[in-house]
Formats: C-alpha cells, sequence, structure tokens
C-alpha cells in the first residue's frame, strides 16, 4: 500500500496562478484517463472501493475535500496531489461548497479492477493483491 503527496511547480505572478504536472516526470505513471467529481452533494461520501492495479492521484483542484486511504488526509491545495498506489480502499468526503477534485489515473476504466466491497477488499489484500 503505497501513498504519498507530490507536490507541484506553481507560477505565480500579480495576474494569477498557474500549476503543472507531466506524465511520468511528475505522476510516477504514464496518465491513461483524467476524470473530475464535482457538484458533491453537501455531506455526501464518495469511493468506497479499491483497485487491483490502477493507480492514481488525487487534486482537489479548487476548494478542499478529505479522503480516507489510511487516517484522513485534507486535500486543500491545487498545487499538490496526492498519489494513491494499488490495494488501497479510499472514501473521499468533506467535500467543500464548490470543490472540483481532479484524478490522473494509470488505466483506461474496467469495472473488474473495482473491488467495491470491503470484505473482499479485506481478503485480496491477505491473499497477497498488490
Ligand atoms: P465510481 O468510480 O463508482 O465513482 P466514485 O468512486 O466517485 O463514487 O464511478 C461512478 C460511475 O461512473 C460508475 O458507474 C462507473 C462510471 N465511470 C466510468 O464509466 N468511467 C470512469 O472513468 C469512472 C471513474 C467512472
Amino acid at each position: 500500500m503505497e501513498i504519498r503527496k507530490i507536490r507541484f511547480t506553481r507560477h505565480t505572478n500579480e495576474t494569477g496562478s498557474l500549476a503543472f504536472l507531466e506524465s511520468v516526470r511528475d505522476i510516477p505513471f504514464s496518465i491513461k484517463r483524467v476524470y473530475y467529481i464535482f457538484d458533491v452533494a453537501k455531506g455526501a461520501h464518495r469511493g468506497f472501493h479499491a483497485h487491483k492495479k490502477l493507480q492514481q492521484v488525487l487534486i482537489c483542484i479548487r476548494g478542499s475535500c478529505k479522503a480516507l486511504v489510511d487516517d484522513g488526509v485534507e486535500l486543500n491545495d491545487p498545487t499538490e496531489g496526492l498519489y494513491v498506489g494499488n490495494a488501497v480502499w479510499r472514501e473521499m468526503f468533506e467535500f467543500s461548497s464548490g470543490a472540483v477534485l481532479l484524478v490522473l489515473a494509470s488505466e483506461y476504466f474496467d469495472e473488474s479492477d473495482y473491488i467495491r466491497d470491503y470484505k473482499e477488499f479485506l481478503s485480496y489484500v491477505r491473499e497477497g493483491g498488490k
């Protein structure tokens, strides 16, 4: 199980800010897919799954939210990403109003890569799935 924060380069001047990231150089995989979560209902939780193979980087590009990957990591900085390796159970919650959570993914969408049942996830990890 691997989780770590990644800091992106930021350029700020009097007209505004820009942050950038490059596949493989800043992100520890080749990005195959990008999606984003927005308009999250107040108090709603998202996620509740792990992935067999997929790795992701979560970036809250506007507002803030929390990701429960081990003990609840706050994401509130658009120049910071949270790398979530495979075989990590995740939940996202406490989305601030207007928050947008951008996700960079190492794989194309594949429903068979999801483990949506927590008990099944525990046995997957116990049986050495990584
Ligand atoms: P899901 O991953 O369950 O959302 P969350 O983890 O944020 O609660 O995805 C919701 C639905 O969208 C589900 O039916 C699968 C579909 N989906 C795609 O078709 N492609 C994608 O890239 C993603 C992330 C989801």
